[in-house]
């Protein structure tokens, strides 16, 4: 495919790793991913954390509620991994549905997830259940030992934790989140994708720490896993322009108020549901892989979660996009990926 192409048309994507938060931020973001998905994947890290059915099912109907439009988005919904999780409640979760996967923080590593995990070790009886009946695991995939460089945390990841993990249960199926390495791209795509699978980000695909770092610092890129060098940004490139079937689409957008990003200690966490469909067709065309697109964002997260593909489509045209500048919260402002920039493919209504 070549720059000449004006117009394509794919089967409505899935977002596979989202954050909403609640209550009124939820009320202002959920839009955003609902105009552009067919469904997505829910991250279980509120302030209380979903750590149970119940907890889960209200949510759910709060994020049905808050929806303006009568689309037919569909959430699924996680379970937060704490060491205290009852494995009966996993496997009710699971099977009926309330729950698609369970999501493991390890403790400290990002945004609410001082509940999370201490010890892998210590969470092993949970994931031999969960390999046993096929409920998947996604995996925060970074070290938080503070002895460990915060750019060697995801390699290390892999290395002390992922390997030993999937030595000891080969058959749980897992997504390592949001990637950012160029071992993580080596070593996932050495695996069979109906077990180890990967998501990766708008904002990984697009920048890397020069971005970030020269120049001035730019809050708005701070993420976790944070970004790294260039060689790691080309790898993942690289990957999803092979059509690697390993990785799908999973935006990571994460809206923090504008006070709790720029502050002493600002939070992770890149807002993108505005553009991020848009930021990934502008990376595919990029590399000259337009023809890869359909597959990373409709067709290869719905296989690994064995999920049928979804049967409506989304047309794009190469026509300027404008990305919304910031979000009004009352007193309080989010400020979106790519604010104010303007992209070269916007969707045809
Ligand atoms: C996410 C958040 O804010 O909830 N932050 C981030 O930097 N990606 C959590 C996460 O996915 O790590
Ligand atoms: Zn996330």
């Amino acid at each position: 495919m070549s720059k000449n192409i004006k117009k394509i048309t794919i089967t409505k994507p899935d977002d596979w790793h989202v954050h909403l938060r609640d209550n009124f931020i939820l009320n202002r973001v959920i839009n955003y991913t609902g105009q552009f998905y067919k469904r997505a994947i829910i991250m279980p890290n509120l302030y209380n954390p979903i750590v149970d059915c119940k907890k889960s099912i209200a949510y759910r109907d709060r994020i049905l509620k808050s929806m303006k439009f009568n689309c037919k988005f569909q959430p699924l919904m996680t379970c937060y991994l704490t060491e205290s999780t009852s494995i009966k409640e996993l496997e009710r979760g699971f099977y009926e549905k309330i729950f698609i996967a369970a999501k493991l923080y390890p403790i400290r590593s990002t945004t609410n997830s001082n509940k999370g995990i201490k010890k892998i070790d210590n969470v092993y009886f949970i994931l031999k259940r969960m390999e046993e009946i096929g409920m998947p695991l996604l995996i925060h995939g970074e070290e938080t030992d503070l002895n460990i460089d915060i750019y060697d945390r995801e390699s290390k990841f892999i290395e002390n934790t992922l390997k030993p993990l999937r030595l000891k249960f080969p058959k749980l199926k897992i997504v390592l989140e949001h990637i950012t390495t160029k071992e993580a791209i080596d070593y996932i795509k050495e695996n069979d994708p109906f077990y180890l699978s990967a998501t990766i980000t708008p904002h990984h695909l697009m920048f890397n720490r020069n971005d970030m770092l020269i120049h001035g610092i730019k809050p708005y890129f701070y993420c976790s896993p944070i970004l790294k060098r260039k060689n790691h940004q080309i790898a993942l490139r690289q990957a999803i322009a092979r059509g690697d079937k390993h990785f799908f689409l999973g935006s990571d957008t994460a809206p923090h108020l504008d006070h709790h990003k720029i502050n002493k200690t600002g939070q992770a966490g890149i807002f993108n549901a505005p553009s991020s469909l848009l930021a990934y067709i502008t990376v595919f065309e990029e590399m000259n892989a337009l023809n890869q697109f359909e597959s990373f964002c409709s067709k290869n997260g719905p296989k690994f979660y064995n999920m049928p593909i979804n049967k409506e489509k989304i047309t794009f045209v190469r026509k300027p996009f404008k990305v919304i500048k910031k979000i009004q919260i009352g007193n309080n402002i989010i400020i979106p990926f790519l604010s104010g920039q303007t992209l070269n493919w916007s969707v045809y209504i």
